[in-house]
């Protein structure tokens, strides 16, 4: 059993918040330069989401593994891919010992995953292993300090309803608490370069999503539910208020500070809520890492 056993759903909505497959496409063609067939492995792949968006930008004859530590996400994407044409395996694995030989994937890849391991050095020890020499190691991966920063919200003061220095405190916090990081994605290239990967580059995911009042159709549904998934919106009892004061208040804040922030965070979800009135500009700045395996 694993904390992301029952996040299939969540997974499913959220995905598309982050990338534009158009975008992908871009970083194949002209960033990455794939014009050979690849193997590929996708670590802490959940159900397979990057499978089912790069496989079919990649060269005939490219494969996809996909190595992930929940069964039930895997069995998912067993489930998914049985309608896929490209030649597929999934692994239940920990990224940490993933039980295939050295040298034998081309692409070593993962999406939102590193944030969410205290060892993201292991991680890319264990990538760069099964990565032939001269492939690639690619990460994407968040950037939350960006995503509140870049957040709009029409008809409030930003600072009424998000308090970015709080919050860049909050997650220095957690990391120091936790060692995960919502942060790593700009700081994958530095990992990687300690890493001993070469000629790192990084991109930003162009990803900008929109909701606006006057607009109401599918992809705008689609955008809203992806954002509610994400926790916009979300309505908590008195219960769940003090939860959330103690938490902060055990990560160093004093009471006020702590209240003062929910209150924030609050009036956000309420503005949120009232989705007839809302416009809303929404960027997930997740950072594309990549460098290569020299051995
Ligand atoms: C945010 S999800 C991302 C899933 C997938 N890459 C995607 O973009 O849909 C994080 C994934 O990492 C997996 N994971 C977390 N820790 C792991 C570990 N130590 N080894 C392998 N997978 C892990 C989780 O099971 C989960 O599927």
């Amino acid at each position: 059993m694993t904390d992301w056993d029952d996040k299939f759903d969540y997974l499913q909505l959220t995905r598309s918040l982050y990338l534009n497959i158009d975008y992908l496409q871009f970083l194949v063609e002209k960033v990455w330069k794939i014009t050979k067939k690849v193997d590929v492995v996708d670590f802490g792949c959940g159900y397979g989401y990057l499978g089912l968006v790069l496989m079919p930008l990649l060269p005939e004859g490219s494969t996809y593994t996909g190595v992930d530590i929940s069964e039930e996400l895997i069995n998912k994407g067993r489930e998914i891919f049985k309608s896929v044409s490209f030649n597929h395996k999934f692994i239940v694995s920990s990224a940490n010992g993933v039980p295939e030989k050295a040298d034998t994937f081309d692409i070593a890849i993962c999406n939102s995953v590193l944030m969410h391991i205290p060892e993201p050095d292991s991680v890319l020890t264990e990538m760069k292993r099964i990565t032939k020499n001269n492939g690639m190691i690619i990460s994407c991966e968040s950037n939350w300090n960006a995503v509140n920063a870049l957040m709009y919200i029409d008809g409030i003061k930003k600072s009424k309803i998000t308090d970015l220095g709080f919050l860049q405190i909050l997650f220095e916090r957690v990391h120091e608490k936790t060692k995960t990081d919502g942060n790593i994605g700009m700081k994958m290239p530095v990992i990687m370069a300690r890493n001993n990967i070469k000629n790192i580059q990084a991109r930003i995911s162009d990803a900008v999503r929109i909701i606006l009042a006057d607009e109401k159709n599918e992809e705008q549904d689609s955008i809203y539910t992806s954002l509610q998934s994400d926790g916009f919106g979300t309505e908590l009892n008195d219960e769940q208020k003090a939860r959330k004061i103690n938490w902060f208040m055990e990560l160093g804040f004093s009471r006020e500070e702590a209240t003062e922030y929910l209150e924030k965070e609050i009036k956000l979800n309420e503005i949120f809520r009232n989705r007839s009135d809302l416009n809303m500009v929404y960027a997930a700045a997740m950072t594309f890492c990549f460098g290569y395996v020299i051995k």
